[in-house]
């Protein structure tokens, strides 16, 4: 039954046109379209952009219909916010972890989101600058000497020391860190699994996907108790000391002490510990594996296209003078703005590897989603990735190309339109700031101190189940010198 609420074209849902929703071609009885999805899942999403805006598809008996048109991604995550929360990529981890900003609605949604923003506004971000340099100054600090780099584990790990480092002020121990980087790709692989399964019975079977999602979820909540859970009583068992740059630096709280001081609008009573401890997991589980994704792909990017390699390295060396240790060492958040290049770069590498493949809603009652109507109780999936390889958006899509963000004109200003990596509307993503930060600080850091030695046949491959993985890429490095600078200019 249609009703009658607003939209943002500012029409009702009884005067707009309707079409019908077209359904997804190669589904088979029984299975539906399960095998096309698992087989090459962003093949599949990409497909449907060619079939209609909003796609019927089967899992099973499950039916999901894929949007697959950014304006209408875009007006179920901004005007049908209310009316379609969070589905089920983000119930299997609510499931698993509580109810963290990732995974919470509602009331108890914005009260967090307002109790937590400090942490992450442009000019708190700015004082973390220093801290992220260092992190990865220390992470990269070994790589000059030849030796092959496993880059994805590396840069796993540089993510998860910034966040630990910047937001809750401590630091990990490198097994701590080597058992969450162990962890992780079995999380986002049972979470993809889980979510899209035909059948909820699917997660209680004895499988070996099932037995790996719990083991990574004991070891997640491990390893966070450790980091983060005994900071109250004092530092926990492979915590460091002397770690507490971001933590009662003189004048600005850290996420960990801004929630320990949240309070229920409605109670007046202090967050639980186990709302501090989700939202804590909440933070590793988004601002990790999404930025050291973006980070594998970046280098994999660069190694195999040295044009950009050389004009980004040029940029940097120009605006901040010729490899690292130098005084203009000190890198800001607004020396950004004043490097183009490298910040399309960068915009290139997160349109064409956006981490989010999947995500999800369910309309909550029956809505009108562009001409389509979706009934209440509808799952809705959409994939940032596929999106951000729209030909009628992004021409040549799969070709990684910095350039295309300089394009003026109609076309230009489509592909802007239609570029959400961080999302958009309430559930936005909150650590936006801070990733791009981080990459930036990465990338400078990085390429103004290393030369990059592609190594042949380590590439990286793409691997897609909740975020697009870069498996596989080794490089090694070698320092910089003022001839490598010479020749990159
Ligand atoms: C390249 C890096 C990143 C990308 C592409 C990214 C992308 C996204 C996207 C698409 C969403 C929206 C999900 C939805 O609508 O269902 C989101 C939400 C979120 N992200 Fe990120 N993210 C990144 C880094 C980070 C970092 C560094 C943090 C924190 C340390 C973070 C924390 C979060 C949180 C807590 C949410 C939930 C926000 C809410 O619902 O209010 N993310 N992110």
């Amino acid at each position: 039954m249609a009703t009658l609420a607003p939209h943002s074209d500012g029409r009702s849902d009884r005067t707009r046109p309707t079409a019908p929703t077209p359904r997804a071609p190669g589904g088979v009885p029984g299975l539906g379209h399960v095998v096309p999805l698992l087989r090459d899942p962003l093949g599949f999403m990409e497909s449907l952009s060619r079939v209609g805006g909003v796609v019927e598809t089967r899992l099973g008996p499950r039916r999901v219909r894929v949007v697959t048109a950014p304006a209408l991604v875009h007006e179920l995550l901004v005007a049908l916010a209310h009316d379609a929360p969070r589905g089920a990529v983000q119930q299997t981890l609510k499931d698993a972890f509580g109810d963290g900003l990732l995974m919470s609605d509602g009331q108890a949604h914005r009260d967090r989101r307002r109790s937590m923003g400090a942490a992450f506004t442009k000019a708190r971000v700015a004082d973390y600058v220093p801290i992220i340099q260092s992190v990865v100054k220390e992470r990269i600090a070994g790589w000059g000497d030849g030796r092959l780099v496993d880059v994805e584990r590396e840069m796993n790990h540089l993510a998860l020391d910034v966040v630990t480092r910047t937001l809750f002020g401590a630091r990990l121990d490198d097994d701590l860190a080597a058992a969450f980087h162990r962890a992780l790709p079995d999380l986002v692989k049972g979470q993809i699994v889980h979510s899209l399964a035909p059948h909820p019975a699917f997660v209680r079977l004895p499988l070996p996907v099932n037995r790996r999602f719990d083991e990574a979820v004991r070891v997640i909540h491990q390893v966070v108790d450790r980091a983060v859970g005994e900071r109250r009583e004092g530092l926990g068992e492979g915590v460091r000391e002397g770690a507490r740059e971001g933590e009662d630096d003189g004048r600005e709280p850290t996420l960990l002490s801004l929630l320990r001081a949240a309070v229920d609008p409605a109670t007046g009573a202090p967050l639980t510990e186990d709302d501090v401890r989700a939202e804590a997991i909440t933070m590793f589980g988004a601002g990790t594996e999404t930025v050291s994704t973006t980070m594998t792909w970046l280098l994999h990017e660069l190694a195999r296209h040295p044009d950009v390699l050389a004009r980004v390295v040029a940029e940097l060396d120009g605006r901040l003078g010729p490899v690292a240790g130098a005084a203009s060492d000190a890198l800001t958040p607004e020396m950004f703005d004043h490097l183009p290049y490298t910040a399309n770069t960068l915009r290139e590498v997160v349109r064409l590897h956006t981490p989010n493949a999947f995500l999800m809603r369910t309309a909550s009652r029956d809505v009108t989603l562009g001409p389509y109507r979706v009934p209440a109780g509808t799952e809705l999936l959409f994939s940032l990735t596929a999106l951000h390889r729209h030909p009628d958006f992004f021409p040549d899509p799969h070709t990684f190309d910095p350039g295309r963000w300089d394009a003026e004109g109609p076309a230009g200003a489509a592909a802007r339109r239609a570029a959400m990596p961080f999302g958009a509307g309430k559930h936005k993503c909150v650590g936006e700031n801070l990733a791009w930060a981080e990459l930036g600080v990465a990338a400078a850091t990085i390429l103004r101190t290393l030369r990059l030695v592609p190594v042949p046949g380590r590439e990286a491959r793409e691997v897609v189940w909740t975020t697009v993985q870069a498996q596989g890429l080794a490089m090694a490095f070698a320092p910089r010198t003022d001839a490598d600078a010479a020749v990159d200019l």
